[in-house]
């Protein structure tokens, strides 16, 4: 987006992978968009590797396809696409046997360039890939290791995850993507929060009401059911994306935008958390699974018969009512809400300010206002300050409510870059400000494992509801019962 571009110095990409989902969907075009921006530069190569035998010409038109179907025709420029699939190799290696790595490493070579090793595979063999890399001698002072969530399915799992690469690279060298913290309007919070002195003295309990944070999708499980059957919206979506949301909105000051004084930030919030345990699950937690229903004006199918499991309840809709106890925000809740098959597709974070303390406008003409800020992350990515004004015209004293809007694609005529392409160079950087660090992600599991033992201790089942709709019913209750709703905005 910046119209200054600064090239990254060389570096190997190693993905293992390679030719999976996530290489071919995200990885693949995102390399190559920075490529053709001027901002990977020299020898630097891409080598996927992957159990599958393939030779490098193979692997090259995998990824031709890949950009083909997954950028758009107008971004693709023969000569740049020329020079990136040039810069791809491919290297058969199987991660529980010594097969293929010593090519991995002959292939690598002596020369001393930035290594990332991108771990785009499942977390059960995290371990075995480090450690093969440390046996066979790839890890050097400069060599990193990206992993992708889920990390872990609570917190044991996670440090046992963490224990499992940590032995083999320093924490500065593992980065844990959560690719929510690299959309263009999340580091815009920070920008926002922190560039600006308006909000700064107004962001807290005295004038903010409550925040509400929504990530919504339109898709089901897709082909992913087998994973997402053991994990559902909370571990999917609220530990990582939601609460790293919720982080950025509520974190004090820090005292520079470096990766540790940002991160100590929002670790003081993840542990300020107010513990929900007991029964509190069934007032403060909502748990829902989408029965089948239309989406986009077409009949979806439910849940239980995209998977392959009937009596599963495994809840594809969240929400919760979050609370911060420390001074800043005190009293003001931040209800979370995440769901699959619901009718749009829209990630935002609203600010609902508090009303005037007095209305000097008599009910005819004016009700009390409420100022919002509402951050949206998709589509449409913008930032919108909700004010009243008078309705113009000579009838009087009506007040209306309008938005000053600013629409990142009109104000800066150019394409969102997708989170991928920031945070996979962040990585060559050596830059972990938009990754998580371990003891994140242990306090998000510290505050997330007490919710799961308490659905299951108090048989909190989900509630279904209709593909299409905004979830289930007690969503609606959860926030009606504090008197306040679930903000619509036109999407
Ligand atoms: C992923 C989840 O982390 O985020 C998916 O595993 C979800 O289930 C996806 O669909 C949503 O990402 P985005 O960028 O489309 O909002």
């Amino acid at each position: 987006m910046s119209s200054k571009i600064i090239p990254v110095e060389e570096f190997d990409y190693i993905v293992f992978g390679g030719t999976g989902d996530l290489a071919e969907r995200k990885l693949i075009p995102a390399l190559y968009r920075r490529l053709a921006d001027g901002q990977i530069v020299g020898e630097s190569r891409i080598i996927g590797a992957a159990r599958g035998e393939m030779s490098d010409e193979e692997y090259r038109k995998f990824a031709n396809d890949a950009l083909n179907e997954h950028v758009g025709k107008d971004e693709l420029d023969p000569a740049v696409v020329k020079t990136f699939l040039g810069n791809l190799y491919y290297r058969s290696i199987d991660a529980m046997s010594d097969r293929g790595w010593q090519e991995l490493k002959d292939l690598l070579g002596d020369y001393e360039k930035v290594r990332a090793f991108y771990l785009a595979v499942g977390p059960s063999i995290f371990g075995n890939i480090a450690e093969q890399l440390h046996k066979f001698g790839m890890i050097r002072e400069r060599s990193r290791l990206v992993i992708e969530k889920p990390i872990g399915k609570d917190l044991k799992s996670a440090e046992a995850l963490n224990e499992s690469v940590g032995k083999y690279f320093k924490e500065e060298q593992i980065f844990r993507i959560d690719h929510y913290l690299g959309k263009e309007t999340v580091q815009n919070l920070m920008a926002l929060r922190f560039a600006n002195t308006i909000y700064e003295p107004i962001w807290n309990s005295a004038h903010i009401d409550h925040v509400q944070i929504t990530a919504a999708e339109t898709l089901g499980v897709e082909a992913r059911g087998n994973y997402y059957d053991t994990a559902g919206a909370i571990r999917d979506m609220v530990q990582n994306h939601l609460l790293q949301l919720l982080c950025l909105v509520a974190m004090e000051p820090p005292p520079s935008n470096d990766a540790n004084a940002v991160r100590d930030e929002k670790l003081k919030v993840l542990r300020s958390l107010r513990p929900i345990t007991g029964d509190k699950v069934m007032t403060e937690t909502v748990r829902g699974q989408y029965k089948e229903g239309a989406s986009k004006g077409k009949a979806v199918p439910g849940y239980l018969d995209e998977i392959d499991n009937k009596t599963s309840d495994t809840e594809t809709f969240v929400a919760i009512k979050a609370q911060i106890d420390n001074w800043r925000w005190a009293n003001v809740p931040f209800y979370l809400r995440t769901g699959k098959r619901l009718p749009e597709r829209v990630s935002e974070i609203i600010i609902q300010f508090k009303p005037v303390p007095h209305n000097i406008f008599s009910e005819v003409v004016g009700s009390k206002s409420a100022n919002r800020l509402i951050i949206r992350l998709q589509p449409n990515e913008s930032v919108q300050q909700v004010i009243m004004i008078k309705d113009p015209g000579p009838g009087g004293m009506r007040l209306r409510q309008v938005a000053l809007d600013m629409q990142f694609e009109e104000q800066f005529d150019t394409r969102a870059p997708d989170a991928y392409e920031r945070l996979l160079l962040d990585v060559i950087r050596g830059n972990q400000t938009l990754f998580m660090r371990r003891d994140e992600v242990a306090a998000a599991w510290e505050w997330i494992d007490p919710i799961i033992e308490a659905w299951d201790t108090h048989s909190h089942e989900c509630e279904e509801y209709i593909a299409g709709s905004w979830g289930p019913f007690s969503s609606v209750a959860l926030l009606a019962g504090d008197n306040r709703k679930w903000i619509q905005t036109k999407v």
